[in-house]
């Protein structure tokens, strides 16, 4: 049946008439009279009728064989129907199996990360993890729309090279013939090459770095996009940075509405995302994080965690109690609601368990110190919505950065944080542009300057003013679905003990 071949999201376009979808069997319910066939295609899913009133002694047969993940084709009548997921019905005429799967290892029921990790290639076909690919598709096309509208060029840079961008310790380290090359940490370097070539280009392209820890923010390969800037300062690429992050989060909550459901996001919190986002100097935040109102914030989330523990720790035996006796329905909803609790249960004891931890690190933090996953969580939390801290201690900062002119102590960099504990999303700085003061920062930085020496014909030949900034996209798309791993946000993560699939 090549006639009217149509996908779940089109199905519109076919209301009243008869169409083919072609997918697959996400799941199948039956009583005496009727099956029901929830049909995935990748655009949507859609609820599929068989009655045996209606059709042959065939196609009824054959419907009772299907399995979860089957895959078919299957043609009927498509009627509107709001309560529907996709807005349409399909009445089952004909049907015509490809294959009928095996077992299949993702059922409805509950499974542990690891068993999910390790069936990633299948575990992608789930709803949350569809969704969550669907926003993630949007953000990287809002990238792009947002850069070639303002007449940035996109220019790759190589993933082979010889340079540390980002410091020593985390270098994935390969054989280059006879030669030693890294896997690349930034195309930041590459990326001022070309923006001294093109006035504002950006990269956007796989990075790799050798994270020893696990944590929910750190992949080992990762994407990121980076513009680089000719004759911008920090001010300016801040404002940059700022406007690109209300762009991703406004096509995000325009054109992924029902995935951000599908993944319970709270979409008011996205829509707190506004122009101007807090601009504060790092000593200012070093000041937030020690002062009092850090530990007000700290005591409130104490006694709501205990709290919370405490009615869901009441809750949750009652709800197992009754689960017992309790009809289909019920026992279902019972399901989602213990799932759920669950959830939170785990979380409020990860939180309480963190707690003291972190306002040891918060209140103990001192002018000069990196900042922890906990402390970029409690300064958000300070906050509605992304905050732009700036002027760090040029330290703990890359070589590569310019010194504030009015206080040598301090980087022109910038780190762009998110909200709801999500950390640093994206990275950035002014870039030192005088020769000889780079030279110097390399040799402080104990970096070999001889593979540096192409950097520094930037500095020779036309050198002038020029910032950039990293976005990392992972974080990003944490952030906006509201997922708490990164492990989550790309097709096939890679992580500390991650290789496979
Ligand atoms: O702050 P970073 O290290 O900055 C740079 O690499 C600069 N050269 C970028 C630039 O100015 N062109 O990294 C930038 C962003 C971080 O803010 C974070 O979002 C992400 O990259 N990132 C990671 N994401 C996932 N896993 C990791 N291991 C990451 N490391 C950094
Ligand atoms: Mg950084």
């Amino acid at each position: 049946t090549a006639e009217n071949i149509s996908t779940i999201q089109n199905l519109h376009q076919f209301d009243g008439q008869t169409a083919t979808l072609q997918g697959w069997v996400q799941n199948i319910r039956s009583s005496k009279s009727l099956i029901f066939v929830i049909m995935r295609d990748g655009s949507g899913l859609c609820q599929c009728i068989v009655s045996k009133a209606d059709v042959a002694d065939e196609v009824w047969e054959q419907a009772g064989t299907l399995t979860q993940e089957s895959s078919l084709r299957i043609k009927g009548n498509i009627r509107k129907d709001d309560r529907s997921v996709s807005g349409y019905e399909l009445h089952v005429q004909e049907l015509e199996i490809i294959q009928i799967a095996q077992d299949y290892p993702i059922t409805p029921k509950e499974h542990g990360v690891e068993f999910l990790m390790e069936n990633r290639h299948l575990w992608l076909r789930s709803q949350r993890q569809w969704a969550a690919m669907r926003v993630r598709n949007r953000i990287i096309f809002a990238i792009h729309e947002f850069f070639q509208q303002q007449g940035f060029v996109q220019l790759d840079a190589p993933i082979f090279t010889g340079n540390a961008a980002e410091g020593t310790t985390n270098l994935f380290e390969t054989d280059y013939f006879d030669q030693k090359a890294y896997l690349s940490q930034s195309g930041q370097l590459y990326g001022e090459a070309m923006a001294l070539a093109h006035g504002k280009i950006y990269t956007f392209g796989p990075t790799f770095r050798a994270e020893k820890s696990k944590t929910r923010r750190h992949l080992t390969e990762f994407w990121m996009v980076e513009p680089e800037m000719a004759f911008y300062d920090l001010k300016m690429n801040m404002d940059l940075a700022e406007d690109m992050v209300v762009f991703i989060v406004e096509a995000v909550l325009r054109d992924c509405r029902s995935e951000l459901e599908t993944l319970g996001r709270d979409i008011t919190k996205l829509e707190q995302v506004k122009k101007p986002f807090p601009r504060i100097t790092y000593t200012e935040a070093v000041e937030l994080l020690s002062g009092d109102k850090t530990k007000e914030l700290l005591d409130t989330m104490e006694r709501e965690n205990k709290q919370a523990l405490e009615s869901i720790s009441k809750e949750i035996p009652e709800l197992e109690a009754e689960h017992g006796q309790a009809k289909k329905g019920r026992k279902f909803q019972i399901d989602r609601r213990l799932k759920l609790l669950r959830a939170q249960r785990e979380e409020a004891e990860e939180n309480l368990r963190n707690l003291p931890v972190w306002r040891k690190s918060a209140l103990e933090t001192k002018w000069g110190d990196d900042f922890g996953g906990s402390d970029e969580t409690l300064l958000t939390m300070h906050f509605d919505r992304p905050i732009m801290v700036h002027g760090y201690p040029a330290e703990i900062k890359a070589f590569y950065m310019k010194r504030d002119p009015n206080d040598d102590r301090v980087a022109l960099g910038v780190d762009v944080l998110a909200p709801e504990g999500y950390g640093e999303m994206i990275g950035g700085a002014q870039r030192e542009d005088d020769l000889e003061t780079l030279r110097t920062r390399i040799a402080e930085h104990e970096l070999d300057e001889s593979v540096f020496s192409w950097y520094l014909d930037l500095r020779r030949f036309g050198t002038v003013p020029h910032s950039g900034f990293g976005l990392g996209l992972e974080r990003t798309v944490a952030w906006i679905c509201g997922l708490s791993h990164v492990r989550e946000t790309i097709p096939f993560p890679r992580m500390l003990g991650r290789l496979t699939p």
